[in-house]
């Protein structure tokens, strides 16, 4: 797919004609970057807005005692950056490639006069952020639970959405993150991860091969763990 067919593909660009999206496109610098090197990082100013065209990258905080909270995990037509332009302070968290990676990036200038021209991409983009506070409202929920297994069963619902597939009611999550990653979300250990991700294998609600872990009835799944 070319940078412009993805970028027509983007929900909060999906009102913009041909015309304007390749002036948007125009506009738009390129990126590679490896493998957990940094995009951008928490407390530092921004002048860029991202959008991610190939690859995946996860948002972080790093917590006073060292250990790194994963906010998201976005992927290709996802956008990031976008706080700090629209609010004028610093970077609310940290962007790290999650594998290679390729982005489209945006100067302040041109994302905020693109907002002012076509206010549709404003509404979009808000509808857009009542999505991630929704997921990030699950999260904080989820860190209150005691029960480890329901904390692993809500952040793979969360991986489900984000990065699954579905097929006849089962969700396949292809390249599901290591189990760091997943504590790191969940708010608990690697251990509990691999334990807790037996203990779902044992109850056939997930079937795990290679890197693909499966959900074996999404409906079933998700009314245990919401
Ligand atoms: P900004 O603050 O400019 O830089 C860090 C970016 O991470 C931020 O913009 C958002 O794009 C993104 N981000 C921060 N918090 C979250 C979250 N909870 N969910 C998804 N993305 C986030």
């Amino acid at each position: 797919m070319s940078d412009l067919e993805l970028l027509s593909t983007v929900p909060i660009f999906t009102d913009l004609r041909s015309i304007d999206l390749e002036e948007l496109h125009g506009r738009m610098s390129r990126r590679t970057y490896a493998k957990n090197e940094i995009i951008l990082m928490e407390d530092e100013f921004g002048d860029t807005f991202f959008i991610i065209s190939k690859g995946s990258i996860k948002v972080t905080r790093v917590s006073e005692d060292g250990r790194e909270v994963i906010l998201a995990i976005l992927g290709q037509g996802d956008f990031f950056g976008e706080m700090s332009l629209l609010d004028g302070q610093t970077r609310s968290a940290n962007a790290i490639a999650n594998d290679e990676c390729e982005v489209m990036i945006l100067k302040r200038h041109d994302f905020l006069g693109f907002l002012e021209k076509f206010p549709k991409i404003s509404i979009s983009l808000l509808t857009e952020l009542a999505g991630r506070i929704r997921k990030s409202d699950q999260q904080i929920e989820s860190f209150a639970l005691s029960d480890a297994e329901q904390r692993i069963g809500v952040t793979l619902l969360r991986l489900a959405e984000e990065l699954g597939t579905i097929h006849k009611g089962v969700v396949q999550i292809a390249k599901l993150p290591y189990q760091q990653d997943i504590a790191n979300m969940a708010g608990t250990s690697r251990e509990t991860v691999s334990r807790m991700l037996k203990l779902l294998e044992e109850k056939e609600l997930i079937s795990r091969k290679a890197h693909t872990l499966s959900i074996l009835d999404y409906t079933k799944f998700r009314d245990a763990f919401m």
